[in-house]
């Protein structure tokens, strides 16, 4: 891979260690890829913040690798173990806290926003199309390049951060614009009527396609950012695919309109009604509905809330968002006439990075992304319902069956 001089210079130390190192794994990176040179990006976000993941392992890392060095781009944070407000509320201990909170202050220390949310599209972070960037996080990822058409591999937490320092990235994979092309046609036919069964739709999607085939979807009419952030977390957990296409809606759906592609899938309300069936573990008792996976937006709380006016929820009801959504929420009223019913509103975290195994052993969710990484990351048993569903259960408690 060319360097430019100066590139050269933090290669060879002159920049100080961490930047030297930074250097080391984008080049590592880019020979792996074939990149041919390293290009400016316009922002980078990092995941990999929680505590429960990174352990000591990973705080350590972070004090050597933050020593003396500064962010060079607009770079934000997904989230972390714990609400750093209501932690005591989610059951986290003092030992967790404290590791967590220096996690945090590090990445702050360095110039990283602390939006601490895996929609920093929703946040200060909201790239343009065309805009190059350096993103972890799979699903925001997934929409940055779908819905945005910004540009960007799927990162590790290390190598965004690497990129966020330099302030570049090796151009190779999703900054090409001729690896971005559709390579399969799907014509959904399945009634879809909630945004839930987007998340179904994109796990009936990864049962017909291999890893390597971006989706050209057609079939698909008057869906919003809720559902689109559904679809983008669900496809990428279980394709790991880093963009897809839907015609009329997403951000490069014209420039791909007339490619010819041989092969076609079909979607059917059986593959929908399948994908529900297996987002379906079997128990009784909910211990703990969760709505925010990804974080939800403005739109979402006007809904949940209209919802929840008047009404008291009689199970443990946790929705996750980022601060910044939450303060607009908090002037339009949302937050007051949530938090009244008894659900509680979650900032900074996300259930799947928190320590949460053997506090609850029971999940509902509208998410299909959740329902994999709860079960993998705290062994719950996981239900996928839709959002209405979820809050009818929560009003109403008693057997979920
Ligand atoms: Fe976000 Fe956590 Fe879901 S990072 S997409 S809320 S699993």
């Amino acid at each position: 891979m060319y360097l430019n001089r100066e590139e050269e210079r933090i290669l060879n130390g002159e920049y100080g260690e961490v930047m030297q190192k930074a250097m080391e794994i984008l080049v590592a990176l880019g020979e792996i890829y074939n990149a041919d040179k390293l290009i400016h990006i316009k922002s980078a976000h990092i995941s990999g913040v929680s505590y429960y993941n990174i352990g000591d392992a990973g705080l350590e890392f972070l004090r050597e690798f933050s020593r003396g060095v500064r962010v060079s781009v607009k770079t934000t944070l997904n989230p972390c173990g714990a609400d750093l407000l209501r932690w005591r509320e989610m059951g986290i201990n003092d030992e967790f806290i404290i590791k967590q909170i220096e996690i945090v202050d590090i990445f702050t220390r360095i110039g990283v926003e602390p939006t601490l949310s895996c929609t920093p599209y929703l946040t200060s972070n909201k790239p343009n199309k065309g805009d190059h960037i350096a993103w972890g996080e799979s699903s925001a990822v997934a929409y940055a390049n779908s819905v945005l058409g910004a540009m960007t591999n799927r990162e590790s937490g290390i190598s965004a951060l690497a990129s966020a320092l330099i302030g570049k990235t090796p151009r190779y994979g999703m900054h090409l614009r001729e690896e971005r092309r559709p390579k399969i046609r799907i014509k959904v036919k399945a009634r879809l009527e909630k945004p839930s069964d987007y998340g179904a739709l994109a796990y009936a999607i990864s049962k017909k396609i291999k890893s390597n085939e971006i989706p050209w979807i057609e079939g698909i009419n008057g869906i919003g950012i809720e559902e689109l952030k559904i679809f983008s977390a669900s496809i990428a957990t279980y394709t790991g695919l880093p963009i897809y296409h839907i015609q009329g809606i997403t951000a490069e759906w014209r420039e791909f309109s007339n490619i010819s592609l041989s092969e076609t899938i079909e979607i059917e309300d059986l593959d929908i009604k399948n994908a529900y069936d297996y987002l379906n573990d079997r128990f009784e008792e909910v211990d703990l509905i969760w709505i925010g996976c990804p974080h939800i937006g403005i739109e979402e709380f006007a809904r949940i809330s209209k919802l929840l006016k008047g009404k008291s929820v009689r199970v443990e009801m946790w929705i996750t968002t980022s601060r910044y959504v939450r303060r607009i929420a908090e002037k339009k009223g949302y937050i007051e006439v949530i938090e009244r019913s008894g659900a509680k509103i979650l900032c900074d975290t996300c259930i799947a990075v928190a320590p949460l195994k053997n506090k609850f052993k029971t999940l509902i969710t509208n998410s299909a992304k959740a329902f994999y990484y709860c079960r993998g990351v705290n062994n719950f048993l996981v239900k996928v319902l839709n959002l209405d569903k979820c809050i009818q259960y929560a009003i109403k408690g008693g057997s979920i069956e």
